[in-house]
C-alpha cells in the first residue's frame, strides 16, 4: 500500500489522520468543505480536492487512484441531526453507499470509521460496556444514520466481498475539533468571557479518547486488521476519561479558571457509552498512549494559540445554541 485517499480529512480526525498518515503514505484527502471543514486543516503536501462523496464519477476517479481509502466523510453533531436530519442521511449514508460502490469496481481497500453511538446507550452507574457484537440500537438521528452505513459496509462485504473493515470508536478530543463540540465549546466559551454550558444535570458518562490514539488505532487496523471485521476503539482503562459530563466541564473550569451554568438538556440524550477495546489490544496490539489530564491541558493551550481557527465559527456555533436555550 502506498497511496490513501481520505474522505472528510478536512475535518477533526480526518485532519489529524492526513497529518499522521502523510509521513508513510502519498495521501490525497476529498472534503466538501461544510460548516465542518476547513482547508486550513489539510496538512502541507497533501493532496486536496474539494468534492462531495455522493458523486459518483469524481469518487470512481479517486478510489482509482489509490490503493486504499479511509472513510470519515460524515455529518457528525447530534445536535445538529435533531435540527434538520436531511444532510446526515444523505452524506452518512448515501455517501457510503457511493463509496462502496467505486470500491467494489475497482477492488480497493476500504475502512470505514464509524461510533460507538450506534450501540444506543448504557445505565448511568453500571459497568458494562459495548463489544463489538453488542446489538445496534441508535438514538438519535445522527447516530442510526452512522448504523444504516455500517449495515451497508457488511452487506458489501458479505454479497459483494469487498476487502472492507469498519472500526467504532467513542469520544474524541484533540487540537481541530469544531467548536460546537463539548470540550472545545467550553474552552472557547471562557476564553471569550463567557461561562461553560453543562446539558442538563450533567451526569452523562463518556469514554473520552485523544485523537491520535484513536488515529493509531486506525492505521494498526488498515494495515493488520482482518477483511471483513469490525474493531472497538476506546481508551477504556486508567488513561481514559470514564467521567461524568460535570466532571469534564469542573476540570476545564479549574484549569482555565471559569465557572459553568446548566442549560436545556438534549432530547433523547445518550445517558453512557463504555468501550470494551479487548479484541484490537489483543488482535492488533494497539493500545492508548495519551492520558486525559494531560491531553486535555494540551488542548486548551491550542485553542488558546490558535483563536484565529475558531473565532470565525464561534458566534455562528453559539446563536444556533442560544436558539434551544443551549
Ligand atoms: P467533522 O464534522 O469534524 O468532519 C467531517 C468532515 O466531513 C468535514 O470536513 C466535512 O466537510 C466533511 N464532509 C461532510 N459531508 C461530506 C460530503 N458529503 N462529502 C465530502 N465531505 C463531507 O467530524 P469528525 O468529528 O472529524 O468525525 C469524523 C468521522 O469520525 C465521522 O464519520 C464520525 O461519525 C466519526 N466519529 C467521530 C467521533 C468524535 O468523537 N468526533 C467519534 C467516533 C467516530
Ligand atoms: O461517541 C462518539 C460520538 O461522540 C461521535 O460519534 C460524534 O460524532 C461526536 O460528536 C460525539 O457525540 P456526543 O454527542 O457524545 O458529543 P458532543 O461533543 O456533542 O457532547 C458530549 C457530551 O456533552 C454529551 O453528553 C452532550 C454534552 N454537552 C454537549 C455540548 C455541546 C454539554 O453538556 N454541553 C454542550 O455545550
Amino acid at each position: 500500500m502506498e497511496s490513501l485517499l481520505v474522505t472528510g480529512g478536512a475535518g477533526f480526525i480526518g485532519s489529524n489522520f492526513a497529518r499522521m498518515a502523510s509521513e508513510r503514505y502519498r495521501v490525497i484527502v476529498v472534503d466538501k468543505l461544510t460548516y465542518a471543514g476547513n482547508r486550513a486543516n489539510v496538512p502541507e503536501g497533501v493532496e486536496f480536492v474539494e468534492g462531495d462523496i455522493c458523486e459518483q464519477s469524481l469518487i470512481d476517479d479517486l478510489v482509482n487512484r489509490t490503493d486504499a481509502t479511509i472513510h470519515f466523510a460524515a455529518e457528525s453533531h447530534n445536535d445538529n441531526s435533531l435540527r434538520d436530519p436531511s444532510a446526515f442521511v444523505q452524506s452518512n449514508v448515501v455517501g457510503t453507499f457511493t463509496l462502496l460502490e467505486a470500491v467494489r469496481k475497482f477492488e480497493k481497500r476500504l475502512h470505514h470509521i464509524s461510533t460507538d453511538e450506534v450501540f444506543g446507550d448504557l445505565e448511568l452507574g453500571g459497568t458494562d460496556a459495548f463489544t463489538e457484537t453488542t446489538p445496534y440500537n441508535p438514538s438519535s438521528p445522527y447516530s442510526a444514520t452512522k448504523a444504516g452505513s455500517d449495515h451497508l459496509v457488511r452487506a458489501w462485504v458479505r454479497s459483494f466481498g469487498i476487502n472492507a473493515t469498519i472500526s467504532n470508536c467513542s469520544n474524541n478530543y484533540g487540537p481541530y475539533q469544531h467548536v460546537e463540540k463539548f470540550i472545545p465549546r467550553q474552552i472557547t466559551n471562557i476564553l471569550t468571557g463567557e461561562p461553560a454550558k453543562l446539558y442538563g444535570t450533567g451526569a452523562q458518562v463518556r469514554d473520552w479518547i485523544h485523537v491520535d490514539d484513536h488515529n493509531d488505532a486506525v492505521l494498526a487496523i488498515l494495515e493488520r486488521g482482518r477483511t471483513g471485521e469490525t474493531y472497538n476503539i476506546g481508551a477504556g482503562d486508567a488513561r481514559s476519561a470514564h467521567i461524568t459530563n460535570k466532571q469534564v466541564i469542573e476540570k476545564i473550569c479549574d484549569i482555565m479558571g471559569g465557572d459553568y451554568v446548566h442549560v436545556n438538556d438534549r432530547p433523547g440524550h445518550d445517558q453512557r457509552y463504555t468501550m470494551d477495546a479487548t479484541k484490537i489490544r489483543r488482535e492488533l496490539g494497539w493500545a492508548p498512549t495519551r492520558d486525559f489530564e494531560t491531553g486535555l491541558r494540551e488542548t486548551i493551550a491550542w485553542y488558546r494559540d490558535n483563536r484565529e481557527w475558531w473565532r470565525g465559527d464561534k458566534g455562528v456555533v453559539e446563536k444556533q445554541y442560544a436558539e434551544r436555550g443551549q
